[in-house]
C-alpha cells in the first residue's frame, strides 16, 4: 500500500529513531549520534550507530542497516503497514486509507478487535463474580495469585450463552459473534451457543498485544482439555504465539526465548522468574512461527514436555526448521525428565534447577544426529551405509548451502567416529509412564491411512481435531510423514480444498497410492459437516479405548503375578485407567 508522501514526510519529522531504538538498545553519545550494542547480531563493543539527522541505523559489525520502520518491522515483526500505523498512533496522526475496501475490511477488524476486547473484560469480571468461584478457586488450587491472573488476563466463561446475551445487550450482531469466533453454530437449523462454556479462559494476543483469541480449559476432566477459538480474520492459530507480547522486552534484554508447550507452562515460568516464555497454540510449530521467534532471538530454546508426544513433537519443530536453517539462526532443545511439562517440573523441583536445565541445552545438530542413530546398532558395511545414506537425505532437508556443508562436516566425522570404534550401541531411552497421562494411541495401518484419508479429504473441518492428530502414533512412517505435511498445510492455511491439499503434496513428491482406496471411498459418500466430526470424534474415541485396553491388559497381567504383594504405582495406573475408561464409556453413551 503506499501512502501520500505528504504524510510520509510529516510522519518522519515527529517521530525520532533514537526515541525507538533506544527501547531496544542503551545508547550513548558520540558526536551528533549515537552507538550502543547491536540488536541485530551478539556483540560485546558497540558498534551500532544511529543517526537522527540522517533518519539512519548503521551496524559495523553485522551490516544491520535501515529506517526507523525496518527497524520496528524487524524488532517488532510487523508488516509495512502495522510499523506505520503504530508510529502514527503514537504520534497521533490518522493514517489515510487508500481504497474504500481497505477502509471497509480495517473498520471490520477494527470492530471485531472491540468485540473480543469487550468478550474477554467480560470473561475477567465473571470470574470474579458468583459463577466464577469455582473457576477461581481452581485457578489458587493452582498456585496462582490475583496478580498473576490480572496480569494474564484470565477469565471464565459461563455454562450458558452469557457471552451470547451480554454481547446482544451491547448491539454486536450474531453475525460479528461468529466473525469473532465466539459462538458456535447449532446443528441443522438449531440457535447458535456461546462457543466456550464452563472453561477457563486464557485470552491470546497478538504481536501488537491486542486480545484476538481465546483458549479455554475445562476443569473437570471433560475432552478436549483445550479449546482455541477458531480461526478468524484476526486470529491465524499457526502464526501466533501465546504470550509473545508479554515475552518480549525481556527475551531481547536476556537474549533467550524459551517456547513450551502450553498456557500453564508459560504461566508458570514467568512466575518462576523466567519471562520469556512463549507456546504454540496446541499444533505443531509452524514455520511461520519459527521466524517469529527468529526475530527476537537467535537460538530459541525449545521444552517440550516430558513425554513421548512432546519428544516427538520437538523432533518435528527440528523437521520444520531444517529448510530455514540460515547462518546464525537455529533452535536449542530442553528434554524433561519423568514425562513432566515445565509447569509440574517447577513444581517438583524448583526455578533454580530449572536454570540449570536451560544451561544444558542440547544444540539442533545433536538432536538430528540422535534421531539418526537412536537405537541402531550400527557395525556392519551395509548398516554404516544405510546410515550414511540416510544422513544424506536429512542433509538435502536443508536449503542454506553453507550450513548444509556444515553439518555435512559435522556427521561425517561423526560417522567417522561411529564406524571406528565399531559396535557402538545407542540404547533408547525408554521411559516409564507415571501419572494419569493417557496411553499414546497407535493406529494400526488401515486405521491410520484411514484418519489420513479424512484429513486429506476434508482440511477445512480439521482445525478441532488437528490436536488429536498431533498425539497420534502413526506407526507407518509413510503415513505419518504425509499427516505432518498435511497438517502444516492445513495450519498454513486453514481454509485449503481438498484438491489443493493433494496438489501440495504431489508437488511434494508425494504419492497418495496408499490411500487411494480410502479416499475413494470417502468421496462415495455425501456427508455434512456435523457427519464428519461425528465420525472423527468416534475414531479418536475407539482408538483411545483401545490404546487404554490394551494397557489394561499389559497391567492386569503384571499384577496377576504379583497379587500377594502388588507394587502401588502399578495398581494405582490401573485404577487410573479403569476410571478413564468408564469416563469415555459413560461420555458415549450419554
Ligand atoms: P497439555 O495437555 O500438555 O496441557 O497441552 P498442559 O499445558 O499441561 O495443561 P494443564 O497443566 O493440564 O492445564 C499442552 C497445550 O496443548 C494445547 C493447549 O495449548 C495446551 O496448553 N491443547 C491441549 C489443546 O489445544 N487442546 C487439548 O485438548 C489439549
Ligand atoms: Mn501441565
Amino acid at each position: 500500500m503506499r501512502y501520500p508522501t505528504s504524510f510520509m514526510e510529516e510522519l518522519k519529522s515527529r517521530v525520532s529513531l533514537t526515541e525507538e531504538v533506544s527501547r531496544f538498545v542503551k545508547l550513548s553519545h558520540r558526536g551528533k549520534d549515537y552507538i550502543g550494542l547491536c540488536p541485530f547480531h551478539k556483540e560485546k563493543t558497540a558498534s551500532f550507530s544511529v543517526s537522527d539527522v540522517r533518519g539512519f541505523y548503521h551496524c559495523f559489525g553485522c551490516g544491520a542497516h535501515g529506517d526507523i520502520f525496518s527497524f520496528i518491522m524487524s524488532l517488532e515483526g510487523l508488516s509495512f503497514p502495522e510499523a506505520v500505523e503504530k508510529l502514527a498512533n503514537k504520534v497521533g496522526m490518522v493514517v489515510p486509507k487508500s481504497s474504500a475496501e481497505e477502509i471497509e475490511q480495517e473498520k471490520k477488524k477494527a470492530t471485531l478487535h472491540e468485540i473480543i476486547e469487550i468478550s474477554c473484560v467480560f470473561y475477567e469480571q465473571q470470574l470474579f463474580s458468583s459463577v466464577g468461584k469455582e473457576a477461581l478457586q481452581y485457578l489458587y488450587n493452582r498456585g496462582l495469585s490475583d496478580t498473576d491472573i490480572s496480569n494474564f488476563r484470565l477469565g471464565y466463561a459461563s455454562k450458558g450463552n452469557r457471552l451470547k446475551s451480554f454481547l446482544h445487550s451491547k448491539g454486536i450482531t450474531e453475525d460479528q459473534m461468529i466473525e469473532a469466533g465466539l459462538l458456535s453454530f447449532g446443528k441443522e437449523g438449531r440457535e447458535s451457543y456461546d462457543y466456550f462454556r464452563d472453561r477457563i479462559i486464557f485470552p491470546i494476543s497478538d504481536k501488537r498485544g491486542r486480545i484476538i483469541a481465546f483458549g479455554g480449559r475445562v476443569m473437570n476432566g471433560a475432552e478436549p482439555k483445550y479449546l482455541n477459538s477458531p480461526d478468524t480474520d484476526l486470529f491465524h492459530k499457526g502464526e501466533v504465539l501465546y504470550s509473545l507480547t508479554r515475552a518480549e522486552v525481556s527475551a531481547r534484554k536476556e537474549g533467550k526465548i524459551l517456547l513450551v508447550e502450553g498456557y500453564m507452562d508459560v504461566i508458570s515460568l514467568y512466575k518462576g522468574g523466567f519471562p520469556y516464555t512463549v507456546a504454540p497454540l496446541g499444533t505443531a510449530l509452524t514455520e511461520h512461527q519459527i521466524q517469529s521467534l527468529w526475530r527476537i532471538v537467535s537460538e530459541p530454546i525449545i521444552c517440550f514436555d516430558g513425554d513421548e508426544a512432546g519428544q516427538r513433537a520437538a523432533l518435528r519443530a527440528a523437521e520444520r526448521a531444517l529448510p530455514i536453517l540460515k547462518p546464525g539462526f537455529s533452535l536449542r532443545f530442553i528434554f524433561l525428565p519423568d514425562n513432566l511439562d515445565p509447569d509440574e517440573y517447577l513444581r517438583t523441583f524448583g526455578n533454580k534447577s530449572f536454570s540449570d536445565q536451560l544451561l544444558e541445552s542440547k544444540p539442533l545438530d545433536w538432536l538430528i544426529w540422535e534421531q539418526l542413530t537412536k537405537g541402531k546398532i550400527i557395525n556392519t558395511p551395509e548398516r554404516k551405509a544405510a546410515l550414511e545414506k540416510s544422513i544424506e537425505s536429512t542433509l538435502q532437508k536443508i536449503t542454506d548451502s553453507s550450513v548444509q556443508n556444515y553439518y555435512r562436516r559435522e556427521f561425517k566425522q561423526k560417522l567417522w567416529e561411529i564406524t571406528t570404534i565399531s559396535g557402538r550401541a545407542n540404547k533408547k531411552r525408554t521411559k516409564t509412564d507415571k501419572g494419569i497421562k493417557l496411553p499414546e494411541c497407535r493406529p494400526g495401518r488401515n486405521e491410520g491411512k484411514m484418519l489420513l484419508a479424512y484429513l486429506i479429504s476434508y482440511p477445512h473441518l480439521m482445525d478441532k481435531w488437528l490436536d488429536y492428530y498431533t498425539k497420534v502414533n502413526f506407526t507407518d512412517k509413510e503415513i505419518e510423514e504425509l499427516v505432518y505435511l498435511s497438517e502444516a498445510a492445513i495450519i498454513e492455511n486453514p481454509d485449503i480444498s481438498s484438491e489443493s491439499l493433494q496438489q501440495l503434496l504431489t508437488d511434494k513428491g508425494k504419492s497418495l497410492k496408499p490411500i487411494f482406496s480410502e479416499l475413494e471411498m470417502l468421496s462415495k459418500k455425501e456427508r455434512f459437516p456435523s457427519d464428519i466430526d461425528e465420525e472423527m470424534e468416534e475414531r479418536f474415541r475407539s482408538l483411545q479405548l483401545k490404546a487404554i485396553n490394551d494397557e489394561l491388559e499389559e497391567t492386569g497381567n503384571l499384577l496377576a503375578n504379583c497379587l500377594n504383594d502388588p507394587p502401588l504405582d502399578l495398581w494405582e495406573r490401573f485404577n487410573a485407567l479403569q476410571e478413564e475408561k468408564a469416563k469415555i464409556l459413560k461420555d458415549f453413551y450419554n
